[in-house]
C-alpha cells in the first residue's frame, strides 16, 4: 500500500541549485510526486511548522533559515514513504549521513541541511495540510 510523506528542499540547496538533483533522486527512487511547490515562507509560517521546536535554542536560528529564501515543498508517495525518504535523506546532521543520501551529498551543516521529511505517518498527514490544500495534490 502506498502512503505519503511531506518533504522540504531547503533554502540551501535551493540556492545552490541541487534542487533538479534531489528531485531525480526522488524519481529514481520510486517516489511519485503527489504536490511540489516552490515558496518562500514568512517568518511567522516557519514558526507555525516548526512550532513542536519553539522550546528549543536552535529555533530562532531554524525559523530564520527557513524563511530566508525560496525553498519547495513535496507531497511524496511510495510504500513505507515516511521511513523510505528518511533513508534516502541520511541522518540530520550531514556529518553523520550514510555515503550516497542526499544530506552527505548536498548539505552543509545541522541547520542547513538540504532536506525536511516527516518522522511518522500522522506528522507526514499534519506536514501536507499545512502547505497544500486538496486541489493542489494529485
Ligand atoms: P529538520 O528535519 O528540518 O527538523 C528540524 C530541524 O532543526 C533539523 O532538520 C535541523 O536542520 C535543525 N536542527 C536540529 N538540531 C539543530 C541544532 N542543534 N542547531 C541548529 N539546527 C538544528
Amino acid at each position: 500500500m502506498s502512503n505519503l510523506t511531506f518533504g522540504i528542499i531547503k533554502p540551501d540547496a535551493v540556492k545552490n541549485g541541487y534542487q533538479g538533483k534531489i528531485i531525480d533522486a526522488i524519481l529514481e527512487n520510486g517516489f511519485g510526486i503527489r504536490g511540489m511547490k516552490l515558496i518562500h515562507m514568512t517568518k511567522s509560517e516557519a514558526e507555525g511548522f516548526y512550532a513542536v521546536h519553539s522550546e528549543r535554542p536552535f529555533f530562532g536560528e531554524l525559523t530564520d533559515f527557513m524563511s530566508s529564501a525560496p525553498c519547495i515543498v513535496l507531497c511524496l508517495e511510495k510504500e513505507n514513504a515516511v521511513p523510505e525518504w528518511r533513508v534516502l535523506m541520511g541522518a540530520t546532521n550531514p556529518e553523520e549521513a550514510d555515503e550516497g543520501t542526499l544530506r552527505k551529498m548536498y548539505a552543509n551543516s545541522l541547520g542547513e541541511n538540504a532536506v525536511h521529511g516527516s518522522d511518522s505517518d500522522e506528522n507526514a498527514a499534519i506536514e501536507i495540510a499545512y502547505f497544500f490544500s486538496k486541489l493542489e495534490l494529485v
